[in-house]
């Protein structure tokens, strides 16, 4: 019950400690899209960084004012680059962790701090209406891993906080967007120790799971995870309701044919994208050579010719095993 009220005062919080901070990062927003990105907080993450970057960490004992050692967890180790490339790279650490983590030995309580939601700060603010977070969350509730939220599983788990960033919006490279999306799921489903603080089950092999699919490593880069296992959201852009592994696509023809129905969300216009209707034109396959939809009319003539020089042979070969006989 505490908890449940603490949740909802939470934006109420985030609004009065950061709004203070915020007055000074918008002189900052010209630089956001540079990789040279000047943090604001850069000074103030930096007290952070020097533990949560390093597979090693020193700290002062406060009792015996000793120098101590210590190893930090995998999962507690940050890239400082990835951080300040992502969409949150103007907050500082305290923004969404308590101030306490200051101290170290971390105070033991704030083991089960609570953190904001995307909708916490997105939900109904127009300056994020194109990304519909809205209709994105109504889609994730009805996916595979929502059933997960009672082990502790959100949003959080597939967009990192301290990494995510927008791909499939803005990049004109689908080569990027499949890379960087589908390592999304792989940072998970290929990752026993992740996946484990969610699942009873042992994960499943990968590859023998995939096995029906020819060229594995030929697809994985040219399609994402989402084509396949998600359903399309009619004004989303990125597929959010993940179907289970029975709905998921199997046929070759829904990709390799003159309309590639599963990958009408890959091949959306997506700097653009504002209809709901998938936009599959030649610009929007560019850098993509799908079998199918835009093949080359030589390999056509080309496969034409091999085909009737092969009947032929085969022809030529009974006619010369009936003269025989
Ligand atoms: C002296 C090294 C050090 C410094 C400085 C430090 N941390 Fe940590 N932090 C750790 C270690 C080690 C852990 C692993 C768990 C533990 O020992 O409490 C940790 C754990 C955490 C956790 C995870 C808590 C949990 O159990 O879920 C968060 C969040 C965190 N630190 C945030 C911060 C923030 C924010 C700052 C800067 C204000 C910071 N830390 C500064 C060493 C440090
Ligand atoms: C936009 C909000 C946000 C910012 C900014 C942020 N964090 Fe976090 N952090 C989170 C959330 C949410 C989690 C919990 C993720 C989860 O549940 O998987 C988390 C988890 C952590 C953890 C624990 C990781 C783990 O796997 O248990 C550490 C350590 C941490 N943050 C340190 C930092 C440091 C250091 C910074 C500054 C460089 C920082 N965070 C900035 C939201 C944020
Ligand atoms: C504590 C509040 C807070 C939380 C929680 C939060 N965001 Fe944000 N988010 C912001 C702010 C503020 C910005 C703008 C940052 C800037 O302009 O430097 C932002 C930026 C973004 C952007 C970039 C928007 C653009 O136009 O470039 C995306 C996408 C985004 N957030 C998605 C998410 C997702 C997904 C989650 C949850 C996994 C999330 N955010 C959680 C406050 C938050
Ligand atoms: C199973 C993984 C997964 C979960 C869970 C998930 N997302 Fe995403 N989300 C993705 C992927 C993959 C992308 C594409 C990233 C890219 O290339 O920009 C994405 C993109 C987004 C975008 C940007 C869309 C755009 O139009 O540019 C937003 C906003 C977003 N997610 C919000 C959320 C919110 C809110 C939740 C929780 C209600 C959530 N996501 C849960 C995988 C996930
Ligand atoms: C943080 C971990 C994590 C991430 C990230 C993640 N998943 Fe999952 N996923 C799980 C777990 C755990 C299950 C449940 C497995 C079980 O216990 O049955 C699951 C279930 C699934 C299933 C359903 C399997 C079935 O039983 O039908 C599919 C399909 C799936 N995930 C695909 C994806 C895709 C696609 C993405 C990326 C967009 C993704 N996952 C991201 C952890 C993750
Ligand atoms: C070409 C379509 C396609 C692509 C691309 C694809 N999958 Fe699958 N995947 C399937 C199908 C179909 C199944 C069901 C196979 C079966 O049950 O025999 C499956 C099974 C799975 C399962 C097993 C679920 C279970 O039953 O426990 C997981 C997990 C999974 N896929 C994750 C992924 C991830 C992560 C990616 C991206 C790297 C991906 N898939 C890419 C079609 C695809
Ligand atoms: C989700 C869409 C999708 C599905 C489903 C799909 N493919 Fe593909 N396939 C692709 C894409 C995209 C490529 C890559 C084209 C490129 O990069 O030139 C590809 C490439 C191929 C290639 C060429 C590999 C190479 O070496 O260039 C073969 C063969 C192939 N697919 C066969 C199949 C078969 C057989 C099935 C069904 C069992 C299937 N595909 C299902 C999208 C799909």
């Amino acid at each position: 019950m505490i908890l449940l009220k603490l949740r909802s005062l939470l934006p109420v919080f985030f609004l009065l400690s950061v709004s203070s901070s915020y007055g000074s990062v918008k002189e900052n927003v010209l630089l956001q899209d540079t990789i040279s990105y000047v943090s604001p907080f850069a000074e103030t993450n930096k007290g952070c960084f020097k533990c949560h970057s390093l597979k090693r960490f020193e700290y002062t004992d406060e009792v015996s004012g000793r120098q101590k050692r210590g190893l930090m967890l995998p999962r507690m180790i940050l890239g400082k680059q990835q951080f300040y490339k992502s969409n949150h790279k103007s907050f500082s650490c305290t923004d969404c962790h308590s101030h306490d983590f200051a101290i170290y030995p971390h105070p033991e309580e704030l083991k089960s701090e609570l953190h904001f939601y995307c909708l916490d700060c997105h939900g109904g603010d127009p300056a994020y209406a194109k990304f519909k977070f809205e209709e994105i969350e109504y889609e994730y509730r009805k996916s595979v891993h929502y059933g997960l939220e009672e082990k502790g599983f959100t949003c959080w788990n597939c967009h990192d906080p301290h990494s995510y960033r927008i791909v499939a919006r803005n990049s004109k490279s689908l080569t990027e967007i499949v890379a960087y999306d589908n390592s999304i799921c792989m940072n998970c489903h290929s990752n026993k120790k992740t996946f484990e603080l969610f699942s009873d089950h042992n994960m499943v092999n990968f590859k023998r799971i995939h096995k029906w699919l020819p060229r594995q490593k030929v697809h994985f880069k040219s399609v994402r995870c989402i084509e396949c296992h998600g359903t399309l959201g009619k004004n989303i852009l990125v597929p959010h309701y993940i179907v289970s592994s029975d709905n998921a696509v199997r046929e070759c023809m829904e990709c390799h044919s003159d309309k590639p129905v599963a990958m009408s969300s890959l091949l959306r216009n997506n700097s653009n994208f504002e209809s709901a209707e998938p936009l599959i034109d030649e610009a929007g396959l560019s850098g993509i050579k799908i079998i199918g939809p835009n093949r080359y009319r030589l390999i056509d003539d080309l496969s034409l010719k091999i085909f009737t020089a092969l009947l032929a042979i085969i022809g030529i070969h009974i006619l010369i095993r009936i003269i025989k006989k």
